[in-house]
């Protein structure tokens, strides 16, 4: 595993963003799995600017981690500001850069076959042949996408339910300043399963801010569990490499 530190999130997002588009130029036609929530918002924004001078996204396909259930849009048609990760995605990434809309997936919140959905989702990274890059954040309870504490290890694209703490960061991130009552956040998640990411050929996963620097330094360091989701980046095959803020890293040895 690489572990790379750098001094701010803005060197962070920069390094994983150069790591992707290096990615991206070694092999035109890659597939990449992409990630949601405050931590990539960065990273997209450099590859935004990387497109404007020359990143080509003609021939990638990208396949999200997550949604939430219950909620979600159709990107072929206009939509209203919801607060699905369809939109987060559209807006801060993919309507800025030429990537070919059938080459989109994203998990359908509004699937009302939750479980004919999630085989469809599966069958369809199996057909594009699997993911090469898969690019992940780490929640404060180590969950990767939402595979809460517990989620095996070997587990598929399923609905979850969402913890206590999860809700609360994501109201926190995103609810409260679109003047959404906690109540009405949705408790329910579809995402790619832990032996779903694992089969990825390359991980990268990015942290920044003190927040989380225990369970990166618990997933890094401490014993492989399935309490922790992200500690199975200790025993994944393929290459993986992590990219920290130094407040993310301060707690690791
Ligand atoms: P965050 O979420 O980037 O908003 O901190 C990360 C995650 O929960 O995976």
């Amino acid at each position: 595993m690489d572990i790379i530190v750098k001094e701010s999130y803005e060197e962070m997002s920069k390094c994983a963003a150069d790591i992707i588009a290096n990615f991206i130029k070694s092999k035109p036609s890659c597939v990449l799995g992409l990630a949601t929530g405050s931590t990539p918002i960065g990273t997209y924004r450099e590859l935004i600017k990387m497109h404007r001078e020359g990143l080509d996204f003609s021939q990638v396909k990208t396949f999200n981690l997550d949604e939430y259930f219950g909620i979600g849009i159709d990107l072929s048609k206009p939509y209203e500001m919801d607060q699905s990760y369809a939109r987060f995605i559209y807006e801060e990434l993919l309507k800025h850069v030429n990537i070919k809309k059938e080459n989109i997936y994203i998990p359908d919140g509004l699937t009302k076959e939750p479980e004919k959905f999630c085989q469809w989702y599966e069958d369809m990274i199996k057909k594009a042949g699997g993911i090469d890059l898969q690019l992940l954040g780490i929640g404060r309870d180590g969950h990767l996408a939402f595979n809460e504490p517990g989620s095996s290890f070997s587990s598929r694209t399923r609905v979850v339910p969402l913890t206590e703490q999860t809700v609360d960061d994501n109201y926190e991130s995103f609810y409260r300043k679109a003047n959404i009552k906690k109540e009405d956040m949705p408790h329910f998640a579809i995402t790619m399963g832990m032996g779903t990411i694992l089969e990825a050929k390359q991980l990268l996963m990015i942290a920044s801010g003190k927040k989380k620097a225990k369970v990166v330094a618990k997933a890094l360091q401490g014993p492989v569990t399935t309490r922790i989701a992200a500690s199975a980046l200790q025993i994944f095959n393929g290459k993986v490499t992590v990219v920290l803020d130094k407040e993310a890293a301060s707690e690791l040895s």
